[in-house]
């Protein structure tokens, strides 16, 4: 017999401690999706390096991870400069001493790069690569070496815009950005599984954050009345934070190259 309902209540992969010991960088971690991924990280007992470009916004991000007990660095940086990518790897390093885990999620949106191959500029067509996928190699390229010795897991948040477009908010950069992070995150999974270190992707849909500012309610409206999303709402940055930490954990030790799709239920149900 169980005493009490608190016994009953399942115990999520980060109370169960599925990151002590490990050392994580989560770029993009000011807000949203990496936000939520450092508070859940730290939880799980990792120490968090934490970078963005908002500074403000990360130092609040910092304040509360360690607010919750848990260990944090925060690193401002400019992940479109080349410059910036290699060096929140080697603070991170020196700061912990160590590098296990990285979650590849700072991005620009549709609001920002979005348009069709007419309309967008140049500019934008090259920041939504800059920001979305150079920073990942760029980033990994310095972190890979960090990781070799013990293995470890990269984690790079892609989209399911690599999968489909949309007539009424066309993304053209911001697929395209995408679609090549799904490539590079398979050809690294089959180039360092022999170093023991995994790679893998998360492919959200429409999820609450500052990204999707301009169609959340209408998409979260549209899912209550039974249309777009099965599961009859938007995600909240929390389901992915919680996909990112199964995938960085032992929990996935025997997937590297995949790509899951957390969507509610939305491509599956696509005509
Ligand atoms: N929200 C969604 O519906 C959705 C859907 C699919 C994929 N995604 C992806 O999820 C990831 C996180 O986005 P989010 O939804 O949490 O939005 P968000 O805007 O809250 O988070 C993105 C973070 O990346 C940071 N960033 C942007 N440019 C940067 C730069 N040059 N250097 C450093 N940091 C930079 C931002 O400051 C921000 O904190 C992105 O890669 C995004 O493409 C989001």
């Amino acid at each position: 017999m169980f005493a009490c309902a608190s016994i009953l209540r399942p115990m999520g992969l980060a109370d169960s401690g599925a990151l002590k010991g490990r050392v994580a960088l989560i770029t993009g971690a000011a807000t949203g999706i990496g936000r939520a991924s450092a508070l859940l990280f730290a939880r799980a007992g990792a120490r968090v390096a934490l970078v963005d470009v908002r500074e403000p916004e990360l130092a609040r991000t910092e304040a509360d991870v360690r607010a919750a007990g848990g260990e944090s660095t925060a690193l401002a940086a400019d992940l479109a400069q080349p410059d910036d990518c290699a060096a929140v790897v080697a603070r991170a390093v020196r700061a912990f001493g160590r590098l296990d885990v990285v979650l590849n999620n700072a991005g620009v949106g549709t609001m920002v790069v979005g348009g069709t191959v007419e309309s967008i500029t140049l500019e934008h067509w090259d920041l939504a690569q800059d920001v979305n996928v150079r920073a990942i190699y760029l980033v990994s390229r310095a972190a890979v070496p960090h990781m070799r010795p013990g293995g470890g897991a990269i984690v790079n948040i892609a989209s399911v815009s690599a999968f489909h477009g949309s007539v009424e908010r066309p993304s053209h950069a911001y697929a395209a950005s995408k679609g090549a992070v799904l490539a590079l995150t398979r050809v690294m999974a089959a180039s360092y599984g022999r170093d023991g270190i995994r790679v893998n992707a998360i492919c959200p849909g429409t999820i609450r954050t500052r990204l999707t500012a301009d169609i959340v309610e209408r998409v979260e409206r549209a899912a209550k009345e039974g249309h777009g999303i099965p599961l009859g709402r938007v995600g909240e940055p929390e389901d992915i934070a919680r996909c990112a930490l199964f995938l960085a954990s032992d929990d996935a030790s025997f997937i590297s190259g995949a790509a899951i799709v957390a969507d509610g239920g939305a491509m599956a149900a696509s005509p």
